[in-house]
């Protein structure tokens, strides 16, 4: 079974060609960070006037690189929810246009459940229940999977994504955007001392399973510009730091912001999978901050402590994709389920 897949739900024009949820025929990501560097973050009207113009294109691309017309395809899959509601509209309206006119079923997928599905792209489907770990630019959350569609959220941040943590401590570093990338290359500069500054690592009450990273980077704020005064204003600015104090920072954020998340799962990992209490077999992630190098380093020694098979998706599937919503899309119809045109784009989910 060919879907194809249709991902706007934020800054990234994505289109993939999935067989079966699992053999990636093609993935094709149009990325906007160019069109809002300029404003520090994504704005909603820019990004959805780039979906309407790149989409076809994209579109376009993905069907030549599967070898692939409109006719091969059996299903129009789409992230409907969560994302930026101008962004998500561009992207379920050309899927319904596309389901309706080729005559074929119409799949709307949740963005951050299939995050949790990427690393099963092109790989062996992990074993279930599985602790699954999400954390992006706009969602960070920890979840009981019993497969790959019954989801159980345990926790999630109560402030900051982790990405949005990772991408405003880049900017008090005077670094470019999108910050994560920026941070974990300065972080792995030989020599970075991840001790350097004192970090704190929220831990929210001994029970919970949510996560806050507002502390963090206001601490590292602080740490960099010093105590604002009465008056507001900061003793220093970031131009006071070296080249040596600027890595130091970066590697002592990476490292609280990893502890934080490490934290959180072996919390989760002692207490089982949801009610029940049914030990976790694997650790399945997805989320653009999965690309971070230390952050998969410490999730591959935390999996090995506890005996969990780790699932971690390739870069590219970390990050916004739309084989991701394609895969899970494929187990939505061989369980029978599909949508019809009334799907609506959804800006929050509460699961
Ligand atoms: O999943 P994604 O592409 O988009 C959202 O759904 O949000 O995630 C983007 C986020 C950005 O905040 C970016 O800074 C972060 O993922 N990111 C990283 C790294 N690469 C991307 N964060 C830490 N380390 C990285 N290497
Ligand atoms: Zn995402």
């Amino acid at each position: 079974m060919l879907v194809l897949g249709i991902e706007t739900s934020c800054d990234d024009t994505a289109v993939a060609l999935v067989e079966d949820g699992r053999r990636v025929r093609a993935s094709v990501v149009a990325a906007q960070h160019e069109l809002h560097r300029p404003y520090g973050g994504v704005v909603p009207e820019i990004a959805s006037r780039a979906h309407t113009e790149r989409l076809l294109p994209v579109m376009r691309t993905a069907l030549a690189q599967a070898g692939a017309g409109l006719r091969d395809i059996d299903a129009v899959a789409v992230g409907h929810r969560p994302g930026l509601i101008g962004s998500l509209l561009v992207g379920v309206s050309a899927a319904k246009a596309l389901s309706w006119s080729l005559g074929v079923p119409l799949v709307g997928v949740d963005h951050v459940h299939a995050h949790l599905y990427a690393g099963a792209l092109e790989a062996e489907p992990p074993e279930f229940p599985a602790l699954g770990l999400v954390l992006s630019g706009g969602h960070s959350a920890l979840y009981a999977c019993r497969s790959a569609m019954e989801i159980e959220r345990l926790g999630g941040t109560i402030d900051d994504a982790l990405g949005e943590a990772f991408d405003k401590a880049a900017a008090i570093l005077g670094l470019a955007q999108p910050g994560g990338p920026a941070i974990d290359r300065l972080a792995s500069e030989p020599g970075a001392d991840d001790q350097a500054i004192e970090l704190p690592v929220s831990r929210l009450g001994v029970e919970s399973l949510d996560f806050s990273f507002s502390g963090l980077k206001t601490a590292l704020l602080y740490a960099v510009r010093g105590v604002p005064g009465p008056d507001g204003r900061f003793p220093r600015d970031v131009s006071a730091l070296s080249d040596r104090q600027r890595r130091d920072c970066a590697a002592s954020f990476q490292r609280a912001a990893c502890r934080a998340v490490v934290l959180k799962l072996e919390r989760a990992i002692d207490r089982g999978a949801g009610a029940v209490g049914e030990p976790f077999r694997s650790l399945i992630t997805g989320g653009g901050v999965l690309c971070n190098s230390r952050l998969r380093r410490e999730l591959a020694d935390c999996a090995q402590r506890h005996g969990l098979a780790l699932h971690v998706p390739p870069p590219a599937w970390c990050a916004d994709n739309a084989a991701m919503i394609a895969g899970l899309a494929y187990h939505r119809l061989c369980a029978g389920q599909r949508d019809d045109l009334s799907l609506r784009a959804e800006p929050t989910t509460l699961c």
